[in-house]
């Protein structure tokens, strides 16, 4: 009886297949390392083609570039960013290329931000979603702040990997303090298959069931990464994810 009875009750709940890759219903893929020699990604413009032509036949049809902006670490600025944006989009249409991309940036919230952001324009996803990131051990210093003074100059703030911050897993109830704030959650495809370990494959698994999740990236740092978006991209919990409110597709693009 004890034998039938679990039987039945593993049939009741099947682990859902992924998706074949010719379902991914995501076109916009916006977080990545592919601008070369700026930051920890691609290190030459060939291999961002070679990313660039996977992500065409896995049908992307927008991409957004994501340098790191961090000071003292990668001073990129954005002037030099857009230029590259550019040599890229040349590049890639030189190859025969018909995706779209755009430059923006993930940078480093602190509060260098802010004085960068009183300067001048910042570089956003797409309309006033502006991608940042955080220290992955410590909680940053002035956190609120930081982002509200970024949010009063219209900026609306996605966190970029929120699955990935240890300063978050010691305190969950961080996650929804951080939702309150109007802050949106962008999950990394890898964290979906266990690439960064199981607390983060945990934590982004939870975001997902929560409905907690705006935007998908993949948060590629060269091609040497897409063995595992491939496997993501067909993964049960991507299924699971697509299927709630992600707004990738939705980003204005100009
Ligand atoms: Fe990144």
């Amino acid at each position: 009886m004890m034998r039938w009875f679990r039987f039945g009750k593993k049939r009741k709940d099947p682990a859902l297949p992924g998706l074949s890759l010719e379902e991914n219903p995501i076109r916009t893929e916006l977080h990545n390392h592919l601008v070369p020699g700026v930051d920890d990604g691609v290190g030459t413009l060939d291999e961002t083609l070679t990313v660039l032509r996977q992500y065409e036949a896995w049908g992307y049809e927008r991409v957004v570039i994501t340098p790191h902006v961090m000071s003292g670490y990668y001073p990129n600025t954005e002037a030099d960013l857009l230029e590259k944006a550019d040599e890229i989009r040349r590049a890639a249409e030189a190859d025969g290329l018909s995706i779209q991309v755009r430059v923006a940036a993930e940078y480093f919230l602190d509060e260098t931000l802010v004085e960068r952001a009183k300067k001048g324009p910042l570089l956003t996803l797409g309309g006033a979603f502006l991608l940042v990131e955080t220290d992955f051990m410590q909680r940053p210093m002035d956190f609120e702040r930081n982002i509200f003074e970024l949010q009063v100059r219209g900026y609306q703030i996605v966190l970029a990997h929120p699955e990935r911050y240890a300063y978050l897993h010691r305190d969950p109830s961080q996650y929804d303090d951080l939702r309150t704030r109007g802050i949106r959650f962008q999950v990394n495809l890898f964290s979906m298959v266990g690439h960064y370990g199981d607390a983060v494959y945990h934590f982004a698994r939870r975001l997902i069931k929560k409905g907690d999740v705006d935007f998908i990236g993949s948060d590629l740092h060269g091609p040497r990464h897409l063995p595992v978006m491939e496997k993501a991209l067909t993964s049960p919990l991507y299924r699971e994810a697509v299927g709630k409110n992600i707004q990738n597709n939705r980003l204005s693009w100009d």
